[in-house]
């Protein structure tokens, strides 16, 4: 037996995170945890990106136009979850230790920890009611080395169960993803 749901809520949107880095107006590299991601086809594969709110991250993309999506694995996660909890109009938030460097495309800066990373040039921005999507153009896809021939060559989807990446929701419960069922390896 089914029964409905009240409002539709923030807890039921089961997502892969990803951490978005921005540079600040000093040059020095900011990141924020986010969770309204996704991808659609704009004549090629492409991003959308939802932020609420006032943040630093908003404010950085709307002022650069671009940003890099750092996926989220569960080694990753106790730094990526404190990139969410604490703000960054906290002029302290990045005294983390975070092994931090540039996009290979675009003047973005990268977790280094992240395996798979996406820099991203904004093309539209839609306002919505106390948010805004961002539409994407991906310019790059940075991937750590070993996962990188099978990408290239289309050969394999994105290789998941290695990847580790955590799912979960807005609020802060993350989830292990688990392996490959179809088609067997
Ligand atoms: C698990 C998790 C997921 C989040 N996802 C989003 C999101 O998709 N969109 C959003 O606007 N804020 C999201 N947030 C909130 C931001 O991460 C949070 O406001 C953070 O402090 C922003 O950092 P910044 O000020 O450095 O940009 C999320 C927070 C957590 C803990």
């Amino acid at each position: 037996m089914k029964v409905s749901l009240p409002v539709p809520s923030n807890a039921c949107c089961p997502q892969a995170f990803y951490t978005y880095g921005t540079y600040k107006e000093d040059g020095t590299p900011n990141f924020g945890l986010f969770c309204w991601f996704g991808f659609c086809w704009d004549g090629e594969l492409s991003v959308m990106a939802c932020i609420g709110g006032e943040k630093l991250t908003k404010d950085r993309i709307r002022a650069t136009g671009r940003f890099s999506a750092n996926l989220v694995t569960e080694e990753l996660l106790p730094l990526a979850s404190y990139f969410g909890a604490k703000s960054g109009y906290d002029s302290d938030k990045m005294q983390v230790d975070a092994a931090i460097s540039k996009g290979r495309v675009l003047d973005v800066p990268v977790l280094e920890q992240s395996p798979w990373i996406f820099e991203l040039e904004v093309k539209q921005t839609i306002p919505l009611d106390d948010s805004e999507v961002y539409i994407c153009k991906i310019r790059n896809t940075l991937v750590e080395e070993r996962f990188a021939e099978k990408a290239r060559e289309n050969k394999g989807p994105m290789p998941v169960d290695e990847l580790k990446p955590v799912v979960g929701w807005g609020g802060g419960t993350f989830f292990k993803v688990g392996e490959r069922i179809l088609p067997d390896a």
